[in-house]
């Protein structure tokens, strides 16, 4: 496995490659970034994980400083996972002048969720996800569900600036008693270890009532939905969202609409999100 750093470097090892595989990450590495590069190998005929953090998608009082960097860590992982090339530029590569050219995503999609509770984090995504996917000569890459309303705006994205990069959705992984995995677990402190289990479960009791759920009245769906809400403040998290929408494109759903329920909520100073599709 090679590991570059420079846009150069990474042009030379891309070389004759027709193909590449892309698995864009943050570092601090789980085993879901690592199935994503695992599910990636056969998809192109070569397999490149990008590690950058993204100044760009963090707001000024989030945790773009203390985010942990483990570089070292992360390509053994990747090397043992399959990866063939690593690009990890600094900042300086990727923004070597301010980036003022910014990819806007449209309110509908990117605006609500994680949008709302993070507004601009969508356009910091988008925007460096294209540029990573334009160096890397993606031709498709792989996105976590974990981050489903990512997925969805990236997928858009691509779809309308006809990028020629199919975009795969890769398996939400969880610890045994269902946590999602997500490298900002590390900041939970071995008591919320154990409560945030509640999160994952909280969108399983939705999930279960929508199934057994013969219509879907929108009092219904609002209903559950703050019982949710509910359920998390009593346990002490503080819920930015529990939320149900339909899977294409996450609007309000109708009946007969495939659906997803997200949420996000902070227990102590972590803020987790997590979603199950029904
Ligand atoms: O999901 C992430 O790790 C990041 O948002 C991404 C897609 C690598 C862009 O910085």
């Amino acid at each position: 496995m090679h590991i570059v750093h420079t846009l150069s470097d990474l042009k030379g090892h891309l070389g004759a490659f027709r193909h590449p595989a892309v698995v864009p990450t943050m570092g601090n590495l789980h085993a879901g970034h690592l199935a994503l590069v695992r599910q990636a190998k056969p998809l192109g005929d070569i397999t490149v994980s990008t590690i950058f953090v993204n100044r760009l998608q963090f707001a000024p009082n989030e945790d773009f400083d203390s985010y942990p960097r483990t570089l070292d860590a992360d390509c053994e992982q990747l090397e043992a996972a399959g990866c063939d090339l690593v690009f990890a530029p600094l900042e300086s590569e990727m923004y070597p002048q301010p980036q003022t050219f910014k990819v806007h995503p449209p309110a509908d999609l990117a605006d609500s969720l994680e949008g709302h509770f993070r507004p601009g984090f969508f356009i910091g995504v988008c925007t460096v996800v294209l540029k990573l996917l334009s160096c890397t000569q993606a031709r498709t890459a792989l996105f976590g569900k974990k981050d489903y309303q990512q997925l969805m705006v990236i997928r858009n994205m691509v779809k309308q600036f006809a990028m020629p990069i199919d975009i795969v959705g890769g398996e939400t992984q969880r610890s045994d008693d269902g946590l999602a995995l997500s490298s900002r677990n590390g900041y939970l402190n071995p008591t919320e270890r154990q409560q945030a289990v509640l999160l994952s479960h909280t969108l399983k009791t939705v999930a279960n009532a929508l199934r057994a759920g013969t219509t879907l009245q929108p009092r219904e769906v609002a209903r559950l939905e703050s019982q949710a809400m509910q359920s998390l403040s009593s346990a002490g998290w503080k819920p930015d969202y529990v939320a149900v929408r339909r899977q294409l494109d996450l609007q309000m759903p109708h009946p007969g609409d495939a659906l997803v329920v997200l949420a996000a909520a902070r227990l102590g100073a972590t803020r987790l999100i997590d979603n199950l599709e029904v």
